[in-house]
């Protein structure tokens, strides 16, 4: 059964809406441990458009469970990410106009400049996730890398428009979790995941967590926050 990472970055995103204090994103992590949640992921942007610094040294301090510090290979965050020790680090594409996280890393390009930054985060106790998209070469490339995780992208399961597209993308979720499991990595998967969505990712042998953020703090605008976790916990869990 896999375990429920949930990232809170949209409840910064509401408190930027007005840059104030509420809601705290410490807060709605520690809601979310006490509802099941096996870890907290969030992502310290280059334009801390949601989590800046303090919320990420304030989660260290607060989180109980275990801290996922989503980053870029910006070496001014790779600093932060060095310092502020989080459990466990993975590695995303940046750019600064999209709205989310667009495709995975590309490992088999940026090969040298991700090596390093492995190296950088696993020589301070932290262990680092690539998020690729499920494609034999890029995971091929994160175990050269020296990282011992990896999650694969789930966007494109999500966005399938079709039952044949969706079904394509999750046998390919399945084939590459399969592979990299035989290459030795802990294999996660995230991005895109809803209530409706997720229950045939869970199923799929050998993925070790689930990582989700925007299905979650959307519902918690009707159901609380706790319920909402609740929820996803049993989806995944049941
Ligand atoms: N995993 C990674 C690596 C991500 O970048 C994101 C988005 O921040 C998520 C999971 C969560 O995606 P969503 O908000 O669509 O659940």
């Amino acid at each position: 059964m896999p375990k429920l990472g949930v990232n809170v970055d949209h409840v910064a995103t509401l408190r930027q809406a007005r840059r104030e204090l509420d809601p705290d994103p410490v807060v709605a992590a520690k809601i979310c441990e006490k509802a099941g949640a096996d870890s907290i992921v969030a992502h310290l942007r280059e334009d801390r458009r949601h989590i800046n610094d303090e919320d990420i040294r304030r989660l260290r301090k607060a989180v109980t469970t275990r801290l996922n510090l989503e980053m870029s290979l910006n070496k001014e965050i790779v600093a932060i990410a060095a310092l502020i020790k989080p459990d466990e680090a993975t590695l995303v594409p940046e750019k600064r106009a999209e709205i989310t996280t667009e495709g995975g890393l590309d490992v088999v390009s940026h090969f040298n400049r991700i090596a390093r930054a492995v190296e950088t985060l696993q020589k301070k106790d932290i262990a680092v996730s690539l998020f690729i998209d499920p494609v034999k070469k890029q995971i091929k490339r994160a175990q050269e890398s020296g990282a011992t995780v990896i999650e694969l992208h789930t966007g494109r399961y999500d966005l399938a428009s079709t039952r044949i597209a969706r079904n394509r993308e999750l046998a390919k979720i399945k084939d590459m979790t399969r592979y990299a499991r035989g290459l030795g990595l802990i294999v996660n998967a995230g991005h895109g995941l809803k209530y409706h969505n997720t229950r045939a990712i869970a199923r799929i042998p050998g993925i070790k967590e689930l990582n989700i953020g925007h299905s979650i703090i959307s519902r918690a605008v009707f159901v609380g926050l706790e319920a909402a976790v609740k929820e996803m916990v049993k989806i995944i869990k049941k």
